[in-house]
């Protein structure tokens, strides 16, 4: 059983981060308070960094037990650590390294340091289970957040490409067609164990993957449409975005 999702459409892009971004702090506070800490899955692109920053900041600052919240990546480019086109690397630099966390609840995925990147899915999807209620691959995260791009992608899941069909929680990905080619990303089984998933979708250019992604077409031509969240699914977007969605 998924949530049906819910618009929530703001004018502007910067209304839209501001929004998305109040509301996840005032989630993590509520998962924190109800469990004592919180997992929130973090997404590349512009709107992943750009609903990151304003936590760094009072009020939202002061919302949040740093030391109590878990991040993890819905996937991550297979470059080395440090790489400025990282995904944890911008989130380093909008968000975790302007707070307090504690580097052990950081779960940034490997880098071809470390081998391959089916290497590095392994030793990913071995973090997430063992963060995991018994039984279950990866933690019920508190929020998952995705970027939706033109194509209707989410995370590294491309339209007809061969990781939709990947088994398991964690996946590589070769030949990307957003660079760079390699990645490594969760799979729609990680991504739907969510108890909330937030669209972060701004721009003219995603209004047609928005549209299709809510009537429902099919995972291999639109990926986003396959994701939804246990509890709750979210679609923030600026007005352009949701230019065909909503009135
Ligand atoms: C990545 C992202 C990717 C991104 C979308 C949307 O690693 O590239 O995870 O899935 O979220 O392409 O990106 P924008 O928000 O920048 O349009």
């Amino acid at each position: 059983m998924t949530a049906e999702p819910v618009l929530e459409v703001r004018p502007s892009k910067a209304e839209l981060v501001r929004a998305a971004a109040e509301r996840l702090a005032e989630a993590i506070h509520g998962a924190q308070a109800d469990r004592g800490t919180a997992h929130v899955v973090l997404t590349g692109g512009s709107m992943g960094s750009a609903v990151l920053a304003p936590l760094a900041e009072d009020p939202l600052r002061g919302l949040v037990d740093w030391s109590a919240l878990h991040l993890w990546w819905g996937d991550e480019r297979f470059l080395p650590a440090g790489d400025p086109d990282r995904n944890d690397t911008q989130a380093r630099a909008a968000l975790l390294g302007r707070v307090p966390l504690d580097p052990a609840n950081i779960h940034v995925v490997g880098d071809p340091s470390a081998g391959s990147a089916e290497d590095a899915a392994r030793g990913y999807a071995a973090t997430l289970v063992s963060h995991a209620a018994p039984g279950a691959t990866v933690p019920a995260f508190d929020v998952l957040m995705l970027g939706v791009g033109p194509d209707g992608h989410v995370a590294s899941l491309f339209p007809d490409h061969p990781a939709l069909a990947a088994a398991g929680s964690v996946t590589a990905v070769h030949e990307s067609p957003k660079p760079p080619p390699t990645r490594v990303s969760l799979t729609f089984s990680a991504l739907g164990a969510a108890r909330a998933v937030w669209f972060l979708v701004a721009g003219a250019d995603k209004a047609d993957a928005v549209a299709a992604a809510l009537a429902g077409e099919d995972l291999r031509t639109c990926p986003a449409a396959a994701v939804a969240g246990q509890a709750e699914t979210v679609w923030w977007l600026d007005r352009e975005a949701a230019a065909q969605v909503s009135a």
